[in-house]
């Protein structure tokens, strides 16, 4: 069986990283003729450093045996120039599979070429609906949903979705979360990181934030409202800021970038206000995760570190995609109304939240379970 797997943007790599892990794995040990051969390719959706290398270096991905550097554009330009590269490694590979991750524009762009080769899409973390069609992932997610041949999902809630869409249960399997493999294999490891000590975080508690979402960044009456809160945060306590660069962009254009506190040869003075990084490595941002009183974010994925790590996390959105986060989780959602996210905060930092129960299967072997599936079922 041959897979070209697709990795693109930031959130792909450490769901890429464990799946690779375990075809390798799977391979290890099986007969000439029984192995899985695996081709990794990079769309260059994400193509800084911070966004992109510092990943591979950080898991111990595999280089990628095919970068199509992309780079960015609008959704339309992406996602079409996207198409048009992969469609030539497809035809120059002629895999029994096309595998995507998550719901980028690379995913959608690599499924939709693949399907309408004639190439089977393998779906990793399918079904998962935030039902807010203004999501670029919204749209990515059902799209993708409904031109694949195996989804897999992460949650109970994303089985109910593709039943109700009409995707026939036997093409459905519920495998656990694959970006929790990478989170659990390597948490120990970023024990190791010197990045509090870097910061100088100091022994008190601390926040970390993340904002990225079109729907907070780029418009500056919402962004404003978002730092207003944090600013009143950020008297009690620090709040590390690792900045994406749409965000960094953002930031200037509205001039709010004056609320951010400078960090003196890259250290906190003193006291709280909001600091500032460049975007972390995976091992760095997961120790200041790990070690956090809080977390506020807009992302998806670290809903989903932080209901393993067991930290409180603020999700500065109106819905999500991954309910099981709430439900068995440490997650809330408070959109982006000043006082919820203030009140949270107090919430969270004075022990008012749930610990979380962790959800079933985040067990670190879904990427186990996926190979087996794709073996048993489908070789
Ligand atoms: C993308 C994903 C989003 C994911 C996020 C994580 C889509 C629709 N969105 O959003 O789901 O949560 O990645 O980061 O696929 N840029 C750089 N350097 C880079 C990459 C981007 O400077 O390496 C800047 C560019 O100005 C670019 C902007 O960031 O125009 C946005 O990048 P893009 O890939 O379009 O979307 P993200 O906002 O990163």
């Amino acid at each position: 069986m041959k897979i070209v797997s697709v990795v693109g943007a930031r959130p792909n790599f450490m769901k890429i990283a464990p799946v690779a892990d375990a075809i390798a794995s799977y391979n290890s040990g099986a007969a000439e003729d029984a192995r899985i051969r695996h081709v990794l390719v990079h769309t260059g959706q994400h193509y800084d450093e911070r966004m992109s290398k510092l990943f591979f270096e950080d898991l111990c991905i595999p280089r990628p045996d095919v970068d199509l550097e992309v780079g960015s554009g609008s959704h339309a330009e992406q996602t079409a120039e996207v198409m048009k590269r992969f469609e030539k490694v497809v035809l120059g590979e002629r895999p029994d599979f096309v595998l995507v991750v998550g719901d980028v524009n690379s995913t959608i762009a690599c499924a939709l070429t693949a399907a309408k080769l004639g190439v089977g899409v393998i779906h990793v973390e399918a079904g998962l609906r935030s039902f807010d069609r203004s999501m670029p992932e919204e749209i990515n997610r059902l799209l993708t949903d409904a031109i694949s041949d195996v989804l897999f999902t992460t949650e109970r809630s994303a089985m109910e979705n593709l039943a109700r869409e009409g995707v026939p249960g036997d093409k459905v399997f519920f495998v656990g979360n694959v970006m929790i493999d990478t989170l659990l294999k390597n948490v120990r490891k970023s024990e190791g990181s010197a990045i509090r000590e870097d910061l100088g975080l100091g022994e008190g508690p601390y926040g970390v934030l993340t904002l990225h979402r079109p729907s907070n960044v780029d418009d500056p009456g919402v962004l404003t409202v978002i730092f207003d809160a944090l600013m009143e945060i950020s008297r009690e306590i620090p709040i590390v800021f690792p900045i994406h660069p749409r965000t960094m962009t953002r930031l200037g254009e509205f001039g709010l970038d004056g609320r951010i506190t400078p960090l003196e040869g890259g250290r906190r003075v003193d006291g709280g206000g909001i600091y500032a990084t460049d975007p972390l490595g995976y091992l760095d941002f997961l120790c200041l995760m790990a070690n956090a009183g809080v977390v506020l974010t807009d992302s998806g994925g670290i809903q989903e570190e932080t209901t393993i790590l067991h930290v409180p996390c603020i999700t500065m959105r109106e819905n999500t995609e991954r309910p099981v986060t709430l439900t068995e989780g440490t997650n809330r959602l408070v959109g982006t109304d000043r006082d919820k996210i203030v009140g949270a905060c107090r919430d969270a930092l004075e022990g008012r939240f749930p610990r979380g129960e962790g959800p079933e299967l985040w067990d670190g072997k879904a990427s186990e379970r996926i190979v087996r599936v794709l073996v048993e079922r489908f070789m």
